[in-house]
């Protein structure tokens, strides 16, 4: 059933080892699953598919909502939305994230203070954080980096202390463990992302918001399904006089039902297709396999480094579960050393990206006042020491073996092990 992967584009570089996988992750499983949906005789759109992996999702997360759309970035501008921030507010955020998790936040008049992250996490550190928080601070964006929970005790004791929200972006972190919790159910509310490079993916895009708030779940529900995001009273008038609803009425029974007072923001459409969810479902199955092999691999990368007394591994304490959406060590020596090791990768034929570039270095962030040295472990970690290496299971076996090979081979290279001194850096 399945087709040939996609050739590559004209120019195309193709890795031994490439970064992300390449061509579709489904295999007769979920075209088994999506035989169904679409053999059915059922509406392709908000039926019972999607609720089937809503409750499963909710269920494996924790929490009492998980709504579906339709990727991450529109769970984030939902959930952003979710918090009513007004001019003058504070929002501490991470700078080592994709731009996704903070950029609806450029629309607004707030004020967005960057908080440093922790040197082997990459997370938002919490004795940082606390210089942060002023009376002004609403809520705190953050994101468990690469799939490694960040300090979420701490961040939640500074933050309910003060009344803050807190937002997980959970897109690397499905199949995490925080002290026998998983992400998404440890602070106020959390998006995750289905992106073909995801832990799991629904159909290459999509995304899910859980929270525990009814009424964040009502608002989200309105919201991503065309309808108004408002303030409701209940009727115009006595119930009596409200028209008897005919069954085809029902979906737009709030129109009849109830009058708004005042609209936060119009609806808009990111419903998540029955197909999608029902791959979702399938690929929630295999989620334990998923992060098992990326478990495995990133052991033998670290493994490789071992030799190496100077590389930084990323070693979580205990409780804490890695799912390794991303592998990332840091290196040492420079700027040049780090240079080095990412070209003897790359002649070998492994593809290394760098995961991701401080946000408040971007020129969207700078034109708002910020720039270098406002986070100098960020700073310092992305210019000279950081490496992220292929991670996902999509990688064979004989990939992975040439994939550890090379990084042993590159490291002995560029940082012969007599001439490394510094003691390696497990987890604190
Ligand atoms: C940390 C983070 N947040 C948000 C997103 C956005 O998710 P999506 O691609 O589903 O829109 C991504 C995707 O790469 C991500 O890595």
């Amino acid at each position: 059933m399945r087709g040939d992967r996609r050739p590559p584009a004209q120019g195309e570089r193709v890795y031994d080892v490439p970064f992300a996988r390449r061509g579709s992750v489904l295999d007769d499983t979920e075209f088994r699953a999506l035989a169904e949906v679409l053999n059915s005789d059922a509406s392709l759109s908000m039926g019972a598919w999607r609720t089937a992996f809503e409750e499963r999702f909710r269920t494996l997360v924790g929490t009492r909502h998980a709504l579906s759309v339709t990727s991450g970035t529109v769970a984030l501008e939902i959930a952003i939305g979710l918090l009513d921030l007004r001019p003058g507010d504070e929002v501490v955020v991470s700078p080592q994230t994709f731009q996704a998790t903070i950029q609806p936040l450029l629309d607004l008049d707030v004020r967005v203070r960057f908080c440093d992250v922790d040197p082997y996490s990459l997370n938002v550190d919490p004795n940082r954080l606390a210089d942060l928080l002023t009376d002004r601070t609403r809520a705190i964006l953050l994101v468990h980096y690469g799939g490694w929970p960040a300090d979420m005790e701490a961040v939640t004791d500074l933050a309910r202390a003060r009344g803050i929200v807190v937002l997980e972006d959970c897109a690397h972190a499905l199949g995490s463990d925080y002290r026998g919790r998983h992400p998404g159910a440890l602070a106020d509310i959390a998006c995750f992302s289905f992106h073909s490079s995801k832990n799991i993916t629904t159909l290459g895009e999509g995304g899910m918001i859980t929270t525990d708030r009814d009424e964040w779940a009502e608002r989200i529900e309105r919201r991503r399904s065309n309808q108004v995001d408002g303030v409701f009273t209940r009727s115009l008038s006595p119930a009596g006089e409200i028209p008897a609803l005919l069954p085809w009425m029902q979906y737009s029974a709030h129109i009849y039902g109830e009058r708004c007072e005042r609209v936060r923001r119009s609806g808009t459409n990111a419903t998540m297709s029955e197909a999608a969810a029902a791959v979702g479902s399938v690929q929630l199955d295999k989620l334990g396999d998923f992060v098992a092999r990326r478990r495995e691999i990133a052991a033998r990368l670290d493994e490789a480094a071992s030799a190496h007394p100077g590389v930084r591994l990323q070693q979580p304490g205990p409780g804490i579960g890695h799912a390794y959406h991303l592998y990332t060590c840091f290196v040492p020596g420079g700027p040049e050393t780090r240079t080095r090791l990412v070209r003897a990768l790359d002649r070998r034929g492994v593809e290394i990206q760098l995961r991701y570039f401080p946000l408040h270095l971007v020129p969207e962030w700078r034109a708002r006042g910020h720039g270098p040295g406002e986070c100098p472990v960020a700073e310092r970690l992305w210019f000279s020491e950081q490496l992220n290496l292929p991670c996902h299971p999509g990688l064979t076996d004989r990939q992975v073996e040439r994939m550890v090979e090379a990084f042993a081979d590159s490291l002995n290279d560029v940082m012969p092990v007599d001439a490394v001194s510094a003691p390696q850096g497990g987890r604190l």
